[in-house]
């Protein structure tokens, strides 16, 4: 793999993610673990991300100049940079000058090696204090900025290169081209990490873990836990059993895309557990946000256990009991808990709701190794349709979550309509990728007059909140245009029985979430 050493900044993510969209796998190590243990990895490259120390400070993680002496491909990025000059013997400075944001360079010379290809001087995106203020002996500098003396440099005979600046960021000029020539010529690597080559090396992996033994994989109807079944389904066939907990707080469609989809694309052996009569009975009356959540929580678990305890005993008295839980981890997940270092006592993560911890299975985690874009990836190379593959995040608790007042069947199928025509609305104007996700919301104890033909209505309100968001930690409601609302307003009001008026969510996160519960 391409190793990328974390010095601590939020970047190293974000470079192994650039790295896979060249094509090549890579996985992100602590910058704790030492030059020895990074080697013993066998790296066919090595990538030093930013981090927030200076160099000098005191407890700075430094680096050994025995890993530039390996003969292993490097690339310095930001601190990384800053840590290969020093330890070749280059000088770091604090020279006053910072830079931040977007900041022109100048080319030292003609553009080459790392940035060869450029045909003008990069503006590329600065986050530092100190500089490096002369390259290491044996190092050409490639490009200066007005703060940074030694902006770029490089060593071709030794194949070790690095910036100041961030390459890995999306507004940073040239910069996935410069991860490029580090990755294609300076390391000499193919673009070989495939959607094709992943489900290839996945069907094997999943055939040695599992043997002849049984599995099960619990649906949410999301994307992570589709292909994550896909995959094992393409491995092991019929010794995978899935089970769907319909919870009746599901869209309009979506059991039926689980029951018929799913199972027509994949040919996977499903087990559908119906229990919207245990939710419904559980969540009556019940208004209190939290309390929902954590009932609904606890019968998620109830009905999952009814459904495996099922199984089980149907594999026992075939005399095969069920070794194995899939589950849909992905990559971020793991790098979270502890940097994919020790992978045996990680905790495992829960995409269904929440499982018991105490489960008696052995975990497969195929996706464990993947990003969200390439578990997309997969899931089309998989042949999974694009209504699973391109879906938008969707609660576990579902539209019980949606309903601002007690939860029951009425104001679900209400609920479930609006929300169908705003969906089909917002796919038909051809802007689902522009939004993250779009809650349709019921207010479900607020009424509002209306008039409708001669007649006045007391109904109640839904609330459009369309939001964009990188990662849903923050996020911006999404200026959708006004004849897409108006449209959606219109159908909402005329169509759905019990609605009388349609309302747009303007606020971010925060201060608000975006959930309304
Ligand atoms: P909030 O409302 O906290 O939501 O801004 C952030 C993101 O998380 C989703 N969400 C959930 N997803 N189980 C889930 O699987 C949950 O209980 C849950 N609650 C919120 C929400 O849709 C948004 O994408």
């Amino acid at each position: 793999p391409v190793l990328v050493v974390d010095y601590g900044a939020q970047y190293a993510q974000l470079i192994a993610r650039r790295v896979r969209e060249a094509r090549v796998y890579s996985e992100i190590v602590p910058h704790t673990l030492s030059t020895e243990a990074i080697l013993a990895k066998n790296p066919a490259a090595i990538i030093l991300s930013g981090g927030p120390s200076s160099v000098y400070a005191d407890g700075a993680p430094s680096v050994g100049a025995d890993l530039f002496d390996a003969g292993v491909p490097v690339l310095g990025i930001c601190y990384g940079f800053q840590a290969m000059a020093n330890a070749l013997g280059g000088t770091v400075a604090e020279t006053g000058l910072r830079e931040y944001g977007r900041t022109a360079s100048e080319f030292n010379g003609e553009a080459r090696s790392i940035l060869a290809g450029a045909t003008v001087p990069p503006t590329v995106w600065m986050s530092h204090g100190d500089s490096v203020s002369k390259a290491p002996e044996g190092f050409d500098v490639l490009a200066t900025t007005a703060g940074a003396p030694v902006a770029a440099f490089a060593n071709e005979e030794k194949r070790l290169y690095g910036v100041q600046w961030h390459p890995e960021v999306k507004h940073c000029e040239f910069g996935q081209d410069v991860l490029e020539n580090f990755l294609y010529n300076g390391a000499g690597l193919k673009a070989d990490w495939t959607a094709d080559n992943i489900v290839e090396e996945q069907v094997e992996i999943i055939r040695a873990q599992v043997g002849t033994g049984k599995a099960i994989c619990g649906l949410s109807g999301g994307v992570d836990s589709a292909v994550a079944a896909a995959l094992v389904q393409k491995a092991i066939g019929d010794q995978l059993t899935c089970v769907f907990v319909n919870h009746g707080l599901l869209r309009e469609g979506e059991a039926e895309q689980v029951e018929k989809d799913f199972v027509a694309s994949t040919g996977a052996k499903l087990y559908i557990a119906d229990e919207r009569e245990r939710f419904l009975t559980a969540l009556d009356g019940v208004t209190d946000p939290e309390t929902k959540r954590k009932i609904i929580g606890r019968e998620f678990i109830r009905a999952f256990e009814a459904a495996e305890a099922a199984i089980v005993a149907e594999a026992a008295s075939e005399g095969e009991p069920v070794k194995f839980l899939v589950q849909g981890t992905l990559y971020p997940d793991i790098v979270e808990s502890g940097g994919g270092e020790g992978t045996s006592n990680i905790k495992s993560h829960h995409n269904v709701g929440g499982l018991p911890e105490d489960l008696q299975f052995e975990l497969v985690e195929p996706l464990r190794a993947l990003f969200k874009d390439e578990v997309r990836a997969v899931g089309r190379e998989l042949g999974l349709p694009e209504e699973i593959v391109n879906r938008q995040p969707f609660p576990g608790p579902g539209l019980g979550i949606r309903i601002i007042g007690a939860v029951n069947e009425e104001r679900l199928s209400i609920l479930r309509k609006a929300d169908a025509i705003a969906r089909a609305e917002l796919t038909a104007a051809g802007l689902d990728n522009e939004v993250w996700q779009m809650p349709v919301v019921l207010l479900a104890d607020v009424r509002s007059v209306g008039v409708q033909g001669d007649h006045r209505t007391y109904g109640h309100p839904i609330v459009l909140r369309p939001v964009s968001s990188e990662d849903a930690m923050t996020a911006d409601w999404s200026h959708l245009p006004y004849d897409l609302l108006s449209r959606i307003s219109n159908r909402i009001t005329n169509e759905v029985d019990g609605v009388n008026r349609v309302v747009l969510d303007v606020t971010s996160k925060p201060p608000a979430t975006i959930e309304w519960e």
